[in-house]
């Protein structure tokens, strides 16, 4: 039975990957998590100089999910290569860096930074609605978007995935722009912009006030994004979005996914990425299906 994929020349063992931000870069869930079975780790986002992030509260939960306004912190990128990349390397798995900054400077430097390290791919943030420049900024405009992946793509060493938000009109304009620009592969959805008033305080539940939905509220908008995204280009996409079990995992693999992120699950339960490979593995037997490819965008 075959659950390799292929995501633009790099193979991972299963498509089931870690979503950034949920997961640091592995070293908190290790006593959980064989981080050996994972497909790839997808790191926190990791800027060129540390980021503090936004002032507390920054996290609430909602109806089947949470909102956040984290602001990417992060030690920046010297720390990060300094003591991510080694404990990482310590693992069979691969290695993909979210990359988040605030102008296009920003995203290269780091960019270019990592073109040295021993990392499998770049996942580029242009979608984190809880910052004020660069991130969203970027990726609500078809023309940023083509015009950023164009640029990160000069200094890649590594294949590039666009990570695009859902907070936008219509995604598929936005894949397009980034597959014209060369993304090597797209992931999607980031978190749906909300908000969160705490009545007993009558203010909003987070500093920022508005933060990022994720959890399986946003799963069924999740899947139709991949789904348009998938039937409007042709590299590969990773999906994401409220995946809990392996049966969610499913849907966004039969919706056209050919990887799939386990990004809130994490927090619930820190098994849940080992959970959603045994159950992809199950399914596969039971149904008699000898490869994932067969099962990759097979609903049309
Ligand atoms: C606390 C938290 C932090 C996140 N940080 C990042 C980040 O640094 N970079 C990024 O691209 N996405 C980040 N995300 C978005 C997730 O990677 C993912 O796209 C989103 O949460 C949807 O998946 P889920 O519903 O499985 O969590 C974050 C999400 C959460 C909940």
């Amino acid at each position: 039975m075959n659950m390799k994929v292929n995501l633009a020349g790099v193979e991972l063992d299963n498509p089931v990957m870690t979503a950034s931000g949920t997961f640091g870069s592995g070293e908190e869930y290790s006593e959980f998590v064989d981080l050996n079975r994972l497909g790839a780790v997808v790191t926190k986002g990791v800027a060129n100089i540390p980021w503090a992030g936004n002032p507390t509260p920054r996290i609430a939960e909602t109806y089947g999910g949470m909102i956040n306004a984290i602001g990417l912190q992060n030690p920046g990128m010297d720390v990060f290569i300094e003591r991510d990349i080694p404990f990482l390397k310590q693992f069979d798995t691969k290695i993909i860096v979210n990359v988040c900054g605030k102008t296009a400077e920003d995203y290269i430097e780091v960019v270019e930074r990592l073109s040295h390290e021993p990392v499998d791919m770049l996942e580029i943030n242009i979608s984190c609605p809880n910052v004020k420049e660069g991130g969203i900024a970027f990726g609500q405009d078809p023309k940023a978007v083509e015009a950023i992946t164009r640029e990160v793509k000069k200094y890649a060493r590594q294949p590039v995935i666009m990570k695009l938000s859902p907070n936008v009109t219509d995604i598929t304009v936005m894949a397009k722009a980034a597959e014209a620009g060369g993304a090597d592969v797209l992931s999607m959805i980031n978190t749906l912009t909300g908000m969160k008033i705490d009545v007993n305080r009558r203010t909003f539940a987070l500093a920022n006030k508005t933060g990022g939905l994720s959890g399986p509220a946003v799963k069924p908008v999740a899947v139709r994004m991949v789904y348009q995204a998938a039937c409007a280009v042709k590299i590969p996409i990773i999906g994401m979005g409220g995946i809990m079990t392996a049966e969610d995992a499913l849907e966004f693999i039969l919706a056209g996914a050919a990887a799939v992120c386990v990004g809130t699950a994490n927090f619930v339960n820190p098994c849940a990425t080992m959970e959603v490979i045994q159950g992809i593995e199950d399914y596969m037997i039971k149904h008699q299906v000898d490869d994932i490819y067969k099962l990759i965008g097979a609903v049309r």
